[in-house]
């Protein structure tokens, strides 16, 4: 869909199912290679939206055929356990990523147990060193919201280099990475906080606006430039009219007769996001399988030559 008409609708149900249906075409692949693809997905707590997201996870790495390994531990589990959960998970040639669900319970350290994770196995793209890989341009695992909010760009606006792309927000799982991503995708971007002055100023100067603050339509017609294309990150439960609705970022019915496309909430950017889990799951593992034959390889080489 390039070149899109005033007020399109980018489908993320339908750009997930593409993605989705690659990740199929490479698990089967790689399984006629004796690789089986396998996510072990770890939740603390009983948080219940977070619940519901390792749920889906699971649902969807069944449909790609990806194996999924849950762990559901109690709120109260002690940080060292968990870390020894992960030290195994990363020891087992038979796990390919992890997932430790977030937030985690407030007597848990978030980073230490973020930087435990192998990098190899890390499909969240959250360890310190996938994050400074992305800042310097290399191929690694890349997060999962970014990464789909790339993918719908993608397939909205053919070419972006040149763009002047507006992020709103700058938190570590989607504003900082989302901007690492646009940056070499050529983009010119602009990052808006809390902090800056005239945020609809800067906003409107967006060829492609990103909204990542996690407040509820925020974002109305008078921020965006006519003909933006805007990927809506936020996903908000509120109450209306009686009825608990979600809702973006941006005041979807305010700017969607104003601008060139925008996602649905839901709809659009949530199920990239767990199409992009699968997909580094797949991407970890075939990477995991190189570096495996890659080393048995050498070894042999080595026998030879010494023998
Ligand atoms: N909680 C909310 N979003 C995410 C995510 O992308 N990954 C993990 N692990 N936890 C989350």
């Amino acid at each position: 869909m390039n070149n899109p008409v005033h007020g399109d609708l980018i489908d993320g149900k339908a750009i997930s199912a593409l993605v989705l249906s690659e990740v199929g075409a490479a698990v089967s692949a790689l399984r006629e290679q004796g690789v089986h693809p396998a996510l072990a997905v770890v939740l603390v707590g009983d948080d219940p939206a977070s619940h519901v997201y390792v749920r889906n996870k699971v649902l969807r790495a069944e449909e790609t055929g990806i194996r999924s390994i849950e762990h559901r531990l109690p709120a109260e589990t002690a940080q060292s356990v968990l870390l020894d959960l992960i030290g195994q998970l990363n020891a087992d040639p038979a796990i390919n990523g992890i997932l430790v669900q977030l937030p985690l319970p407030a007597h848990i350290d978030e980073t230490r147990v973020l930087e435990a994770i192998n990098p190899a196995k890390d499909v969240d793209g959250f360890h310190s060193s996938n994050v400074g890989g992305l800042s310097q341009g290399r191929a690694v695992l890349t997060p999962c919201t970014p990464a789909g909010c790339m993918r719908l760009l993608e397939q909205t606006c053919g070419t972006l280099a040149g763009k002047h792309a507006v992020v709103i927000g700058r938190s570590n799982i989607v504003g900082k990475p989302m901007a690492a991503l646009l940056l070499q995708a050529d983009c010119t971007v602009t990052v808006v906080h809390s902090r800056s002055i005239d945020a609809p100023a800067l906003c409107r100067q967006g060829d492609i606006v990103i909204a990542a603050v996690g407040r509820p339509r925020m974002i109305n017609a008078s921020w965006l430039k006519p003909s933006a294309v805007v990927i809506d990150v936020g996903i908000n439960r509120i109450e209306e009219d009686g009825k608990s609705r979600l809702v973006g970022d941006v005041d979807f019915a305010s700017a969607l007769p104003l601008v060139s496309a925008i996602t649905p909430v839901p709809g659009g950017v949530g199920p990239m996001t767990i199409a992009m889990l699968m997909s580094n799951t797949v991407r970890a593992a075939r990477q995991q399988h190189i570096s495996h034959t890659q080393a048995v390889s050498a070894t042999e080489q080595a026998c030879l030559t010494t023998s």
